[in-house]
């Protein structure tokens, strides 16, 4: 059985009131329901320690939307696997389409964060997903083999429990336009089979795969209700009490 877990990813958004509103409304929303799901949420970084304090002992984990894969020295702007775990970061969101696409990041830099992450025991959530083009070229699957391959390249299968892959085409995100829980299902099966034939038919059934790309509260049961869904990174959603909290309970329906 895979737990399932339901991820926040705030982008650039909030302010540290606005944020830390937040991290205190999922605290309480959360409080006194079954431990079932995992939740995540990651913030800009100049909030993570706030976060961290305000979600308090409610379970709720906090990580950074990034990370650089040296461990210190003359790297102005970068912030180190290190320095995420001093203010208790447990994960850290890599490959996100928007670093892919909008900052430039390639699956060679994606693979020695990962790699900088896992060796020292900060959990990844690995982002991967194909551009609209892309999807109609019929080119899924390809994108995903190679997203996987560069972003997975050396890394052990026992190295594999610090890792969950995130699904999130990108023409999902932040458009309103969701993959069909078919889609969804298919892509995520399709990434299993990857893990199956390069890793093994056991580490491909313990892996957590989510879906990201406009999840909200009207559609999160329905994609979580895919037996290949183990769980949501959403963005915008994730921003209020009131659109995260229903998600998070969608994933105890898992
Ligand atoms: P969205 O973003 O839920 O706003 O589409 C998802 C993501 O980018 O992780």
């Amino acid at each position: 059985m895979r737990r399932p877990m339901i991820a926040g990813n705030w982008k650039m958004n909030t302010d540290l009131a606005s944020g830390t509103e937040l991290a205190k409304g999922l605290a309480s929303h959360v409080a006194g329901k079954d431990s079932s799901v995992d939740v995540l949420v990651c913030p800009p970084f100049p909030y993570l320690q706030a976060i961290k304090e305000a979600v308090g002992d409610s379970g709720i984990s906090v990580g950074a939307q990034n990370c650089y894969f040296e461990e210190s020295g003359a790297f102005t702007g970068e912030v180190s696997v290190d320095m995420l775990q001093d203010i208790g970061c447990d994960w850290v969101i890599l490959g996100h389409s928007e670093r892919r696409h909008v900052l430039g990041e390639c699956d060679g830099t994606i693979n020695k964060k990962t790699k900088a992450a896992i060796e020292k025991g900060l959990g990844v959530v690995l982002c991967v997903g194909e551009l609209l083009e892309e999807r109609e070229a019929d080119k899924t699957g390809e994108v995903l083999d190679t997203q996987m391959k560069g972003g997975l390249a050396d890394v052990s299968e026992a190295d594999l429990s610090k890792i969950i892959i995130a699904y999130e085409p990108v023409w999902a995100i932040g458009t309103g336009k969701t993959a069909s829980p078919e889609q969804a299902d298919e892509a995520h099966a399709h990434l299993r089979k990857w893990l199956s034939s390069n890793y093994s038919e056991s580490a491909a059934e313990a892996m957590r795969i989510l879906y990201g790309g406009s999840v909200k509260p009207s559609n999160a049961e329905e994609l979580l209700g895919q037996p290949n869904v183990d769980g949501a990174l959403v963005g915008g959603a994730s921003l209020t009490v009131d659109n995260f909290g229903p998600i998070i309970d969608a994933g105890r329906t898992k």
